[in-house]
């Protein structure tokens, strides 16, 4: 049992980066007592995410749905161990409601406030109790795989991150919005398209594989972008036949694995030279990305063929939730790590940026 975990209190976890307001309550242990998560859907109309209309709805949301977090998990705000909520990277807006929304009950009830790095929350759930056998001790090897983010790091403790690769253009989330956008699929395009994809042909378009092979762990996917928006022009215009867009999205799905495939398998390689001797060290995958169920078969004989295990937390857990938010707040708190009530949100927050490794005092008003 790590310090602290025997006396530490339930934690209240708050995420609201991007466009799900969501919150967990877990306890000191970090056993799942209750969790809500709300996916806004006004986003849809706009083909993407409206920072504006995202915050108001965290605004509109998250005092009931707090409550009723509270009230599922039986736990009174007086008796939590403290309070946890994503202050970045993300939304500004959505940031500042959860964050502020935080602070104000750790201030009312005299809690200690843990701003949570969005980024290592992904990072931190394959800890969660349960999920590995035997728990993932540190350093493993992480795949980042979201939305706004795509990189390979070394995850040596809690706030102690090593980069080894990022990418140069977008994130392979976005990548898979984008092109779900050109095959007019809903919003986001990741799900939607990994559905259409099941009944594609991924061989009948070759489409390119950015840096596959080349040295490091970079990525690129702007060009595999640009692939797809070419070869849709080739096709007559108006709806594309249903097997014509399946096999587009099955092709675009099978080029993404196998260029995250060979990154990760690169990186595997610098993550033996960083830690030689581990014994079958672990391959991480978090980010909304890794429920792609194509993209964890990949991973997981690329890992397999290193002498790695794969570790892929559940679909519902590798998305934007709570339970990672409150998880990584149990993480400092156990360390005895919480931050002052001035901690500023902030819409860009790197994994290694040099205040992740703080040792704030005490929350304070
Ligand atoms: O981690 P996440 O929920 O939010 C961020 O922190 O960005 O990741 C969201 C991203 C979106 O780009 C979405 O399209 C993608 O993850 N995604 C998927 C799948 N589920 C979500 N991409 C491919 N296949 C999926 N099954
Ligand atoms: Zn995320």
């Amino acid at each position: 049992m790590a310090s602290g975990e025997a006396d530490l209190g339930p934690v209240l976890g708050i995420e609201s980066s991007c466009d799900e307001t969501a919150a967990a309550v877990l306890d000191g242990a970090g056993k799942v007592l209750a969790e809500i998560l709300l996916s806004q859907s006004d986003h849809a109309a706009y083909g993407g995410v409206v920072p504006e209309i995202a915050a108001r709805a965290h605004l509109f949301h998250l005092p009931g749905l707090v409550r009723d977090v509270m009230d599922r998990a039986g736990v009174r705000f007086a008796d939590l161990g403290g309070v946890a909520a994503s202050s970045g990277p993300g939304l500004i807006g959505g940031l500042i409601v959860g964050a502020g929304f935080a602070k104000g009950v750790a201030l009312a009830h005299r809690l200690p406030f843990v701003a949570v790095n969005h980024l290592e929350a992904h990072a931190l759930t394959a800890r969660l109790p349960g999920l590995v056998e035997g728990g993932a001790p540190f350093p493993y090897l992480l795949l980042l795989v979201s939305g706004g983010h795509c990189q390979l790091a070394s995850v040596e403790g809690v706030g102690r991150h090593r980069r080894l690769g990022t990418t140069i253009d977008d994130a392979v989330g976005e990548a898979f919005d984008k092109v779900g956008k050109l095959l007019g699929l809903g919003w986001p395009g990741g799900p939607a398209l990994e559905r259409l994809a099941a009944a594609g042909d991924p061989a009948r378009h070759p489409l390119p594989r950015p840096l596959l092979g080349r040295p490091g762990c970079d990525f690129s996917f702007s060009g595999l972008k640009t692939a797809v928006a070419q070869l849709l022009a080739r096709f007559p215009p108006g709806p594309l036949p249903g097997q014509d867009a399946a096999d587009i999205a099955a092709s675009f799905q099978t080029a993404v694995a196998a260029v995250l495939a060979d990154r990760a398998a690169h990186a595997m390689a610098m993550f033996r030279d960083l830690h030689p001797g581990l014994d079958a060290p672990l391959l991480v995958v978090a980010g909304g990305v890794a429920a792609n169920a194509t993209l964890r078969i990949a991973l997981a004989r690329a890992a397999e063929a290193r002498g790695f295990r794969l570790v892929a937390p559940p679909p519902r857990l590798c998305t934007d939730n709570a339970v990672m938010v409150a998880w990584a707040g149990i993480e400092r708190l156990r360390l005895g790590l919480s931050d002052t009530l001035d901690h500023a949100p902030r819409p860009r927050w790197p994994l290694d940026a040099p205040d992740m490794t703080r040792t704030a005092a005490p929350a304070s008003a």
